[in-house]
């Protein structure tokens, strides 16, 4: 559904690759609701050429920008503004990659230059997006910048490594550059923690299936999809939700609230006991016979 609730502004949208990419979502979303954007993502993703599909739908130029390197930021902030005829109203950050996570290494083994790339491609290039575009005043007053984050930011999944400091570094500097763009023009910086999502980046970590299935039974209205996570972009990108900035926002159905859910409790009865170290627990609590 469409109210226009961005006509006239004008977005720059970082990490669409195809089309289950949250990224992709929402530019489709800021597109119906009358936003004018460009599309941006790192030269290699675009040799996939997926991008240039949605470009051309959307009838949106695609600027390449390693989100590492600030003379690329320069240019696509620059570039954007000749494009789209002025500055920059909304920004979504909705980028993330570990190259520990994409190896396979162990938390206690990682790699500390592999872990200093996690932090430069998924959190610090927030920090040089919004550095860049706040030195070149590039951002329209009650412009807002959203970056998608996950829970792992305040507890621990075993399997998502590395990149849970990057998302609590993430959060960390929408907190700090939310008041220095805040002060300086009325610039809101938020992020959203988004429920498990089917994506490549999403499916990459170990045990996907299992924090999206746990996430779903906890969550009193099931996960929340990539869909309703443009929407909720959309509107804080829209002037609905100006006196919002410096938060983490949960998008996840309820999820971050939940201790367990009587789905849980549930399927725990139909469990096998495969939690269980302690067999003479396992054959007490579960009534299951040593074999
Ligand atoms: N999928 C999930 O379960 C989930 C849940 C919560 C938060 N998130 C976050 O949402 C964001 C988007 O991820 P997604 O799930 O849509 O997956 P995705 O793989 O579709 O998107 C990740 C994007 O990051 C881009 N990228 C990687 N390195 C880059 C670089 N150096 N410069 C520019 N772009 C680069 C990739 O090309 C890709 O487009 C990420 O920050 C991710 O951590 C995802």
């Amino acid at each position: 559904m469409s109210i226009q609730l961005l006509k006239g502004k004008r977005g720059i949208i970082f990490g669409a690759l195809d089309e289950n990419s949250i990224a992709w979502k929402v530019a489709e979303k800021a597109h119906e609701n009358g936003a004018k954007i460009v599309l941006t993502n790192a030269p290699i993703a675009l040799r996939m050429g997926e991008i240039f599909k949605l470009g051309e739908k959307l009838n949106a130029e695609v600027i390449p920008a390693d989100i590492t390197q600030v003379d690329d930021l320069e240019n696509l902030f620059q570039e954007s503004m000749k494009i789209l005829g002025g500055k920059i109203d909304f920004v979504l950050h909705s980028v993330g990659m570990s190259p520990n996570v994409r190896k396979g290494l162990h938390y206690a083994n990682l790699d500390y230059n592999y872990m200093n790339k996690t932090l430069d491609v998924s959190a610090i290039s927030l920090h040089k997006v919004l550095q860049v575009a706040y030195q070149m005043d590039a951002m329209n007053e009650w412009g807002s910048v959203v970056a998608l984050s996950y829970i792992a930011a305040q507890r621990t999944y075993s399997s998502y490594s590395d990149m849970a400091q990057a998302k609590a570094m993430l959060e960390s500097i929408a907190r700090s550059f939310g008041y220095h763009y805040g002060k300086k023009c009325k610039v809101r910086v938020n992020t959203i923690s988004q429920s498990p999502t089917v994506t490549t980046a999403g499916t990459g970590v170990g045990g996907f299936k299992s924090f999206y299935a746990y996430a779903n039974c906890m969550s009193p209205l099931g996960n929340a999809s990539s869909d309703e996570c443009a929407d909720y972009c959309v509107v804080m990108f829209s002037d609905l939700t100006r006196k919002v900035t410096m938060q983490n926002l949960f998008h996840d159905g309820g999820y971050s609230t939940m201790g367990i859910s009587d789905t849980l409790i549930q399927s725990c009865f139909t469990c096998q006991g495969e939690c269980f170290d302690d067999l003479e627990q396992k054959e007490k609590i579960l009534g299951l016979k040593k074999k």
